[in-house]
């Protein structure tokens, strides 16, 4: 994992001195200043944002996305979800002001995911069925990964799904991580034209057999 970052932080300061569009410079000088809650070098591909929220069924779903970054999962959700049905979260104020201005009439949430729940509204608590994932929770301190998904336990309903991308061979969530939520990963899709190729995984809730008859 450090050797990953370490080659990260080579490449984005490549990005960043070799002259790049203006949303990837935002984004690789985010890295640089904090490589382990940004988690990647460049803001996600289009194809990968298409994999990312083509499983959602736009009529029956209440989304929440987690680390939006500058918006390339937001702007395909936006086009699909209803945008009472929509929360977008995002703690870094750079970015957050930068998903105000590019969707100015979809509300944005500048706050930590770790107190998620504080912020949804209740009526909604237990009904949050879709949670689409930025968040590199591999490379975040094990204990910030843990509250945020105890945080989104508050708030999902029993049937919801996480969809959620990394760039490495394993499931995204570490597995004390995915217990804890009582979740279980399905590998989806790999998106090899993303920047650096990246692996889709679905979580959906453990089903326990019922045994009664
Ligand atoms: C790998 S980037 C993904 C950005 C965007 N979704 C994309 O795919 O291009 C991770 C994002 O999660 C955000 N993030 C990290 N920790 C967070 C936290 N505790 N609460 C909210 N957002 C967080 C980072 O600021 C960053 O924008």
């Amino acid at each position: 994992m450090k050797n990953t970052i370490t080659s990260l932080l080579l490449v984005s300061i490549a990005i960043v001195t070799s002259g790049c569009s203006s949303e990837q410079c935002t984004f690789a000088g985010e890295f640089l200043g904090n490589p382990s809650a940004i988690g990647a070098i460049a803001p996600s591909s289009e194809e990968l944002a298409e994999m990312m929220v083509e499983s959602i069924d736009p009529e029956n779903s209440i989304v929440i996305e987690l680390g939006a970054g500058t918006g390339p999962f937001t702007e395909k959700l936006v086009a699909k979800i209803p945008k009472d049905k929509l929360f977008i979260i995002e703690n870094n104020t750079t970015f957050y002001e930068h998903l105000v201005k590019r969707f100015p009439d979809q509300a944005v949430l500048c706050v930590d995911a770790c107190e998620l729940d504080q912020h949804i509204p209740k009526h909604l608590h237990g009904k949050i069925n879709v949670v689409v994932s930025g968040l590199p929770f591999r490379s975040l301190p094990q204990e910030v990964a843990s509250k945020i998904l105890s945080s989104l336990k508050k708030v999902c309903a029993v049937n919801f799904k996480l969809i959620q991308f990394t760039y490495f061979n394993e499931p995204p969530l570490p597995l004390a991580e995915s217990e804890m939520l009582g979740v279980v990963p399905t590998y989806y899709k790999l998106s090899p034209n993303n920047t650096p190729a990246a692996h889709v995984w679905i979580y959906n809730p453990i089903v326990v057999a019922d045994t009664t008859n």
